[in-house]
């Protein structure tokens, strides 16, 4: 998969993002706003693991955001199953470099279309952690509404954490 956008490129991984996927993801200021299977610290095992996963997935789910053809984050959803097979979970991080440049909002809004025209969804969410106004501020941007706020329902770095449930509705 390849699609150009105004302010990136989301395409499929490859083993030769090794380099670019560790230096930028091996980051806490990322980890701290992800879920603990994001490894910190990053290793170079993490994402050789990481990219022979991405190359066996079937469907396509987890893309990289590339800059001139350097992977600099990543975006990918995840389709859930039985009576929620019309939802997915997107997530998505970015190398701190490339913050505050509006590429997360532009990769959010074209793989949110991407998702629900592929696998036929009527629901795509997010659960960022409270405490992450940039994330919250995204999602709004891209068109998810706030539907609420899931009090004490994760721990994050030994501290018991509130998640805001976003969704954007097909
Ligand atoms: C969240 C993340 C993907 C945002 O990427 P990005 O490309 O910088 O996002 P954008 O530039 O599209 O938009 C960021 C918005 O948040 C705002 N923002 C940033 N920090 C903020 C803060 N501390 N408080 C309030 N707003 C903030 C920016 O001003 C911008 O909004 P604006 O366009 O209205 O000015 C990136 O910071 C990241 O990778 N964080 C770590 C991982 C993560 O949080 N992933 C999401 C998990 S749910």
């Amino acid at each position: 998969m390849r699609l150009a956008l105004k302010t990136c490129e989301l395409r499929s991984w490859h083993m030769g993002d090794l380099e670019s996927l560790v230096r930028h993801a091996d980051n806490r200021n990322i980890w701290m706003n992800l879920r603990d299977r994001f490894p910190h610290p990053y290793t170079k095992r993490d994402g050789r693991e990481f990219l022979k996963h991405t190359r066996d997935q079937d469907p396509e789910t987890a893309f990289a955001i590339a800059m001139n053809g350097e992977a600099v984050g990543g975006i990918g959803f995840m389709l859930q199953g039985d009576i929620e097979r019309v939802s997915a979970e997107i997530g998505y991080w970015l190398g701190e470099p490339f913050w505050g440049r509006g590429i997360a909002t532009e990769a959010l809004i074209v793989l949110t279309r991407y998702a629900i025209a592929t696998h036929a969804l009527t629901r795509v969410y997010a659960l960022p952690f409270a405490s992450n106004a940039a994330s919250c501020r995204v999602l709004e941007k891209a068109g998810y509404t706030i539907e609420g706020r899931l009090r004490n329902s994760a721990i994050k770095d030994g501290r018991i954490v509130d998640q805001l449930q976003y969704a954007f509705t097909a």
